[in-house]
């Protein structure tokens, strides 16, 4: 069973099946927020805003603690589809090496506004960090930073494909958590399909594309208790390394 990284709380018997609640973080949730540390602070500012279902808070704050080791040499972060935004938020609020960070989605959601009021409370230094591009990330994609790390949270079917197309272009490192598998667009091979399952298939496929165009690719999971959509496929370019019969 996948431990909870940030969120300890939920690691006990009598918390865990809350971790996964769509019910809204609000004054019943401020009980498994008591300590005094930045963590526990954000999400009681989220709780008072009663800015998002529980679910929403605990998938961003560990799909964080998986990838935020591996991303955060990168200074400049985007979080594609990024809905209400918490991932990248998370990255400006903790990293310090995290200068810039934009959110990109088709349309800013109405709880934003509460996510980000309940950011800025606990983390002022964030307000000149993050900006909000709304678009078809089909159009935004041209303005995004090269170099920039990349999330994708349950980036819907393809568009998973599409971030992770987005990190190569822009030659950074990415960490996806894929949801809603197109099977018929499924382009693994028939016999892993039939073999490994259409969803493993994918991001077997998904990793072979991305070690091809040059990364290192390690698969992690948030806890299945918050969503059975949890592998989390974070991909690292590997170091440039001479060619053979190159002058050392
Ligand atoms: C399942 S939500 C995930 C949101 C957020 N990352 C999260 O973890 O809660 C998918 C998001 O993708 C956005 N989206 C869908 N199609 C898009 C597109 N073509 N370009 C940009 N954003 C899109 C939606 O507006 C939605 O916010």
């Amino acid at each position: 069973m996948q431990a909870f990284r940030l969120l300890r709380v939920f690691n006990s018997e009598a918390a865990r099946g809350y971790a996964g609640s769509k019910v809204r973080v609000g004054r019943n949730s401020l009980r498994f927020f008591e300590r005094d540390s930045l963590v526990d602070g954000l999400a009681r500012e989220l709780a008072n805003e009663r800015a998002l279902p529980i679910k929403e808070l605990t998938e961003a704050f560990e799909f964080f603690a998986v990838a935020r080791k591996y991303l955060r040499r990168t200074p400049v972060v985007v979080d594609l589809c990024s809905g209400h935004g918490l991932a990248g938020i998370l990255f400006a609020v903790f990293e310090r090496r995290t200068t810039e960070v934009v959110l990109c989605d088709q349309r800013k959601p109405e709880h934003f506004a509460e996510v980000w009021r309940a950011a800025v409370r606990v983390a002022p230094w964030i307000e000149d960090k993050v900006r909000f591009v709304e678009g078809k990330l089909a159009k935004t994609r041209d303005q995004l930073p090269p170099g920039a790390a990349v999330l994708g949270v349950h980036a819907c079917g393809v568009l998973t494909d599409a971030c992770i197309d987005v990190a190569v272009e822009l030659g950074g490192p990415f960490a996806v958590m894929p949801c809603c598998r197109a099977h018929a667009r499924n382009p693994a091979p028939q016999g892993l399909r039939e073999a490994l399952g259409e969803d493993v298939a994918y991001d077997v496929e998904r990793t072979y594309r991305a070690e091809q165009a040059g990364y290192r690719v390690r698969w992690r999971e948030i806890p299945a208790v918050i969503t059975p959509m949890n592998r989390v496929l974070i991909a690292v370019l590997r170091a440039a390394t001479p060619a053979a019969g190159s002058p050392s």
